[in-house]
């Protein structure tokens, strides 16, 4: 029957008839804060295009962990500014690694806070690039090995769940495989499964310094116009044995979010890139968008379309506000 019978305005007509039909709900359990940590003691080097972002050093960081803890935040995602990078991202993978260095700290001083690491390369080359460089290009095999090493080597350190980001073919499987063969069949693999060549990164890579010195990444991460590939991706990481899946980035890429959550019935999670971030931070900045409602309101747009957890720097002000 059509108007004047149905009136949907009717559930909308107080905050409690709201709350009561309201379909999708943020929690800070549902909340991955990425951190940024640096050599050195004492230190919080703001990141300029993701105010009030910064670099901290393990000991800061720290601290930090204690406040995450604290407002009940799902965890961290870590990742890592080495002393000196080379061609081989030999930091990467050393078990005295900065990132090593920080997940052994954290874990001993905040125990119940989960702990992720990122899993590549780009932070430790000194071209930028995510794996071993031979005519140009990014090399997909030999960079499998360097891959499963830095996985082992942060699950020995006491991650919780490593997340490859680097997108090599073949990395999910190569990564189980050197995760089982030295005893760490529990620790889940998250994989950056639908991973695009995305302009948003842009002020992350100023936050780890590890913008590409040539070429950019097209030829492993993926073409923003493709949605049937990034099926192909995630349906092969499931195959290889990833446990949780994510998409990257989120607003721009909410119907692959979508198509995730309709096809699998792993965790879905989604990363809201430093880009999304900054854009909202620079309006809010500027006195043109509410922060916190957009905040929230982008936050829900992520969990509705369909994952089940978020990588957001807004974990902090949001699990404030939810609080
Ligand atoms: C590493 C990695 C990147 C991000 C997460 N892991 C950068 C990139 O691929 O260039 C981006 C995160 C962000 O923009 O917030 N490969």
């Amino acid at each position: 029957m059509p108007f004047p019978i149905h009136r949907p305005r009717r559930l909308r007509s107080s905050e409690a008839i709201r709350r009561l039909v309201r379909e999708t709900e943020l929690s800070p359990n549902d909340f991955v804060l990425p951190i940024f940590i640096c050599p050195g003691e004492g230190i919080r080097r703001p990141i300029s295009s993701m105010p009030p972002q910064a670099q901290m050093s393990i000991d800061v960081a720290v601290e930090e962990c204690r406040l995450i803890a604290s407002l009940g935040i799902g965890g961290i995602m870590i990742f890592g500014l080495p002393e000196t990078k080379d061609e081989f991202a030999t930091g990467a993978y050393d078990d005295n690694g900065i990132v090593q260095r920080a997940v052994r700290v954290i874990k001993r001083e905040v125990p119940q806070l989960l702990v992720i690491t990122d899993v590549c390369n780009c932070e430790y080359t000194s071209h930028g690039h995510c794996g071993l460089i031979v005519d140009g290009d990014v090399a997909n095999d030999p960079t499998l090995d360097w891959l499963a090493r830095a996985a082992v080597s942060h699950a020995r350190a006491g991650a919780d769940i490593v997340a490859p980001s680097d997108m090599m073919d073949g990395r999910i499987a190569a990564i189980r495989t050197a995760l089982d063969a030295n005893a760490y069949q529990n620790t889940p693999i998250l994989s950056y499964a639908a991973k695009y060549a995305s302009v948003f990164y842009g002020p992350f890579r100023e936050a780890v310094e590890s913008a590409p010195q040539f070429g950019d990444r097209r030829s492993y991460q993926m073409d923003p116009a493709n949605a049937r590939e990034a099926i192909r991706e995630m349906e092969l990481d499931i195959e290889e044995g990833a446990d949780m899946i994510m998409v990257k980035p989120a607003m721009p890429y909410l119907d692959i979010i979508r198509e995730a959550r309709d096809r699998y019935n792993v965790p879905i999670s989604a990363y809201q890139v430093s880009g999304e971030y900054s854009m909202i931070m620079a309006a809010a900045n500027n006195g043109w968008i509410d922060l916190d409602r957009a905040m929230i309101e982008s936050l829900t747009s992520i969990r509705r379309a369909g994952a089940d957890f978020v990588m957001t720097y807004f974990a902090i002000p949001a699990a404030r506000l939810l609080a």
